[in-house]
Parts: structure tokens; sequence; C-alpha cells
């Protein structure tokens, strides 16, 4: 593990919530003197009492680890707040729903920031039915190619891995979908809103089985009355 809990972060805890050391000891069932040598780094306390400890300071335990607090900015479990990450070794790739420690390969990964999509790494987003058909124009050899295609909604994640040599291109649901992220092995995380990117050869046509249905409606309601 390349973090632990410090006693640094311990007594800054132990401070802001105004409990000496003794009244610290007595929640956790250690001694006085235990809190005090992990606080000056003579100690760590066991992995057992991790859970304890996070407890008592009311924090998460990536919060006790990383010794930062995380402002849980996921309390409505968002899918749009959706972190990913991926490991530069295997190439594996984490979804989160928020701050975490991930580790693959003993590495420590972090959460990719997504850019918006540039000119070597356009998007082409069409409509087929009720689904999106997405592709990259893009390399897929070994060494530079699209690893993984996304579209996020509010209430899910479609993940569609991709592999070098095969194509750079994924079918996705197309309900609810609000953003569509894709990944480069060598350039990172890139992310488009479909709507933007929606390639509709039709000018503009709406497809959707909303529009579809609407039409419908209306085209009735014209029959009925077609003197309006
Ligand atoms: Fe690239």
């Amino acid at each position: 593990m390349n973090q632990y809990v410090t006693g640094a972060v311990i007594r800054k805890l132990r401070e802001k919530h105004k409990m000496t050391q003794l009244q610290l000891a007595q929640k956790l069932g250690v001694t006085d003197k235990t809190v005090s040598k992990w606080e000056n780094a003579k100690g760590y306390p066991d992995i057992t009492l991790l859970e304890p400890i996070a407890e008592v300071f009311r924090v998460s335990i990536t919060e006790l680890l990383s010794g930062s607090p995380v402002y849980n900015a996921n309390v409505s479990a968002n899918m749009l707040r959706s972190i990913f990450y991926v490991c530069p070794v295997c190439g594996n790739v984490i979804h989160s729903l928020g701050e975490a420690m991930v580790q693959c390969h003993g590495l420590l990964l972090s959460p990719l920031e997504a850019e918006q999509t540039d000119e070597h790494h356009m998007i082409f987003i069409e409509r087929v039915e009720d689904e999106y058909y997405v592709r990259i124009d893009h390399s897929m050899s070994k060494a530079h190619h699209i690893s993984f295609i996304a579209a996020v909604s509010s209430d899910d994640v479609q993940i569609v891995k991709l592999y070098p040599e095969g194509a750079a291109e994924a079918r996705v649901r197309m309900r609810g979908v609000r953003r569509i992220c894709f990944y480069c092995n060598r350039d990172g995380l890139f992310f488009i809103d479909p709507i933007k990117g929606i390639d509709d050869k039709e000018s503009g046509y709406d497809h959707s089985s909303e529009r579809r249905e609407l039409e419908e409606a209306a085209k009735a309601l014209y029959e009925r009355c077609p003197s309006q």
C-alpha cells in the first residue's frame, strides 16, 4: 500500500474534535500511550482499527488514508459524477462514483480528467433507432488506440471495452445518455455531450421514439380537426 493513516492525520482529526489522546484511546480500546505513539510516528494503528478510527472522526476510510477530506459530492450517487481510472500497465478500467484509492499493478491510480475532444480524437455519433452508434476516428494499433467508450447517463454507465486492431466503435442505448467518454491509451480521457456530436445525416431529423410519438399525436390531432 502506498499510503496508510499517518500520525499527523490522527492528531489533526483528534484536535479538530477537541479530544484528548486519552479520550480517543478510550473510544478505541487502546491506551493513551498507544495514541501518542501513532501521533509521534512511532507506530501505526493496526488495520482492524481503521474502521473504528474513521467512525470516531466521522470520516471515510479513504479520507483517513489520504489525509484530506473528501467533500461528499456523491450523496445522490449520480452516475454523471462518474470517475474513471485506467491502469497504465494492464489497461484495466475501473469506474467509481466518487473518489477512491484505486490500485492496480502496485500503482496508485489517479482519477482521469476528461478533456473536450480535439482534432486528433474526433468522435462521430449517429442515432440508429434507440441507440447511438459511436465511432472514433483514431488509430487502433497496439501502441496507440482507444481502449474503451463509456456512455454516461444520470442512472447508468455503459462501458464498451475496445481492443487494438479492432474497430474504434460501439453501440450504446441512447436513453438518458448525457455524456460520452472514450479513452486513448496515449492521450487520455475525452468527452463529448452527444447532442453536440450527433452526425445527423438527414438534416437534423430527430428519430427518437419520443419525437415520433409526438408527431403521431400531432397528426392524429390534425386529422380530427382538419379545419385548423
Ligand atoms: Fe490518441
